[in-house]
């Protein structure tokens, strides 16, 4: 019993790497997608299974956001990895190095526990289950604060919460971890409202649905003190990767839409703590 309405997306994320781990060219190779799912997981993802751009732009999604990981993790393998709002999430498992801490409701937790045992994992890692509706992440935080830098993942969530949440996130992660990175995805109002339509009808059915949405939540970030270390087009990327179902010539005209360029992005942020990548290269 999910208490966080948002939580059966876990489900839908879960999902998508279930399918991917099906197919000969799979990108991510998660064969713990699967097992994560059982029956009530199946359910879920049945509703959103019909949903064959945003499930091929997902896996992507995951895709991108392992490629970064795993070259922050090459420079330094000892780096804190942390995950709000894990989900189903087993880079841990998937990923060479790393000290990781995923934080989720317990439900979620819960069910990892039972399917992939912390102690089962080639790297150190470590669960916390949270009420987010009931206690503040600060407070969570708090005890794994370090001025060591950190490398924080918040995939797939950032849709659900209004700005004051995400400026109070963002304040939180700068206080407990002052030199971080963070990697996230941000879809703006106005894909919400055009492309993400079908996935609305869907989270309606399950009872949640997106936030009101900025029109620019990179633009918010970067207001924040983030700077941006990299950016992805999600959709044009899926596209070129040819993850998802559109004819040949539509999917390069669709990758030309501002809203399709610029309103649902992978970004790869540097908090004010990080030194900009100029002087981390010159220093070598
Ligand atoms: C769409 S799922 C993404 C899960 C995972 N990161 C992935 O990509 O597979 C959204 C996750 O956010 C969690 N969540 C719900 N409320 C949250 C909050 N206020 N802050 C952070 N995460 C939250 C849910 O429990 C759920 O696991």
């Amino acid at each position: 019993m999910m208490s966080n309405s948002v939580s059966a997306t876990a489900y839908y994320c879960a999902g998508t790497r279930m399918l991917d781990a099906l197919r000969t060219d799979t990108l991510l190779n998660d064969s713990l997608a699967a097992r994560f799912m059982g029956d009530d997981g199946l359910l879920i993802f049945e509703k959103f299974r019909h949903l064959a751009i945003p499930i091929g732009a997902h896996q992507v999604r995951c895709y991108l956001i392992d490629q970064a990981v795993r070259m922050r993790l090459n420079v330094d393998p000892d780096m804190l990895v942390v995950l709000v709002g894990a989900g189903f999430d087993s880079r841990a498992f998937r990923i060479p190095g790393g000290r990781w801490i995923e934080i989720d409701e317990q439900p979620i937790i819960e069910r990892k526990n039972a399917v992939a045992p912390t102690a089962s994992c080639g790297n150190p890692l470590r669960r916390i289950a949270v009420s987010f509706h009931e206690e503040r992440l600060r407070d969570v935080l708090a005890p794994l604060a370090t001025g060591a830098p950190t490398l924080v993942i918040c995939e797939g969530v950032t849709m659900y919460l209004e700005a004051a949440q995400i400026d109070e996130f963002a304040a939180t992660l700068a206080d407990a971890f002052p030199r971080h990175w963070l990697y996230v995805d941000l879809m703006s109002r106005g894909f919400a409202r055009t492309f993400a339509k079908g996935m609305s009808r869907v989270l309606a059915s399950i009872g949640t649905a997106f936030s009101s949405l900025e029109p620019d939540p990179l633009a918010h970030l970067r207001r924040l003190g983030y700077k941006i270390e990299a950016k992805h087009a999600l959709l044009p990327a899926a596209i070129a990767m040819r993850r998802v179902p559109l004819p040949a010539v539509a999917g390069p005209l669709l990758a030309m839409l501002p809203v399709v360029r610029n309103g649902y992005l992978v970004a790869l942020l540097a908090n004010a703590g990080i030194p900009p990548i100029e002087a981390r290269l010159s220093r070598g």
